[in-house]
């Protein structure tokens, strides 16, 4: 017997960093996805994609949350995971929590534990903070839930339901960093210039809600103006770079409504809105430039697990 789980990836359209710091971000689910199988096994091992080597020490994460729910729950820690994966890692684009959910939900599954949607995201935490640092939980929040979800520390993850479907374009820069390092040079900013950064996240949690109005009437140029003004205020924290401006501006020059950073910055991907007319000319623009770049349509689903004999 063993037990497949297949978890979203993720995309921040706004909000990211202040969020860490109380802010409410707007983040989706994207149609790429990663694939955990667990079965029974001698003893601990990972094969994946990801991790390459069977005892590097990137996979303590997964250990992490698979030790911590036999010891929480119930269910043998010695178990073999298998990882497949189609969210580039590095990217800004969650698959490090779309791992980690699918580890929490595969190894319920298989242990018969029947955890919550909130269950799976407190045991994912437990690797991505073993990763990140201090993550705000985000991430493995919407890459649980699926769908568009608007999130704060401390309140009940909203659920932004609308009619239909949204386009995203999304390019990624190619540069690899880490979130750990992003969120540790925000937090000097913030100790630095506590004031402005106050009003910063007080100004773009606020931009999160409307945000949210926006892409749910689908007002995808008002929505537009919105990430390019985040963008301002992820620039004056020191998250973006030249490569990342530039990509911004050019999905700016070939007509979208709006763009921006998405994830830790430093590297990763950016994300913007067009009009519906364009978005063929912006992916193949960005494209040309050698940058990898896809529409996708949200909402998507989010974690699911089954058995397979
Ligand atoms: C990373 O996807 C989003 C950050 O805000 C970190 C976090 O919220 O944990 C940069």
């Amino acid at each position: 017997m063993r037990a497949i789980a297949e978890a979203p990836g993720k995309a921040i359209i706004t909000g990211e960093h202040f969020v860490v710091h109380g802010a409410w971000a707007l983040a989706a689910a994207l149609p790429r996805k990663v694939r955990v199988t667990i079965e029974p096994s001698s003893k601990f091992e990972v094969i994946s994609d990801l991790f390459r080597r069977g005892e590097s020490p990137e996979l303590l994460p997964v250990s992490n949350v698979v030790e911590e729910m036999a010891r929480e729950f119930s269910g043998k820690p010695t178990v073999r995971v298998m990882i497949n994966s189609d969210v580039p890692g590095g990217a800004g684009l969650g698959s490090s929590a779309a791992t980690m959910v699918a580890v929490a939900a595969a190894f319920s599954k298989l242990n018969s534990l029947g955890l919550t949607v909130n269950e799976l995201v407190e045991c994912a935490m437990v690797g991505e903070q073993s990763i990140h640092g201090k993550p705000s939980g985000v991430d493995p929040a919407v890459c649980a839930r699926g769908g568009v979800v608007l999130f704060r520390t401390g309140s009940t993850p909203k659920k932004v339901s609308f009619e239909g479907m949204r386009s995203l374009i999304l390019s990624y820069s190619g540069l690899k960093r880490s979130t750990r390092g992003q969120i540790g040079h925000v937090a000097r900013m913030k100790d630095r210039y506590p004031g402005m950064f106050e009003s910063l996240a007080g100004g773009i949690g606020d931009l999160s809600l409307r945000a949210s109005e926006m892409l749910r009437d689908e007002d995808m140029k008002g929505l537009g103006t919105l990430l390019t003004v985040n963008q301002a205020a992820l620039m004056s924290l020191g998250v973006s770079n030249d490569t990342l401006d530039g990509m911004v501006d050019l999905l700016l020059t070939l007509g979208s409504y709006g763009a921006k950073v998405t994830g830790a910055g430093g590297g990763g991907s950016v994300l913007a809105v067009a009009p519906e007319g364009k978005e063929k000319s912006i992916v193949s623009g960005l494209s040309a430039r050698g940058f990898e770049t896809f529409r996708v349509e949200i909402p998507v689903e989010g974690v699911r697990s089954w058995l397979e004999r």
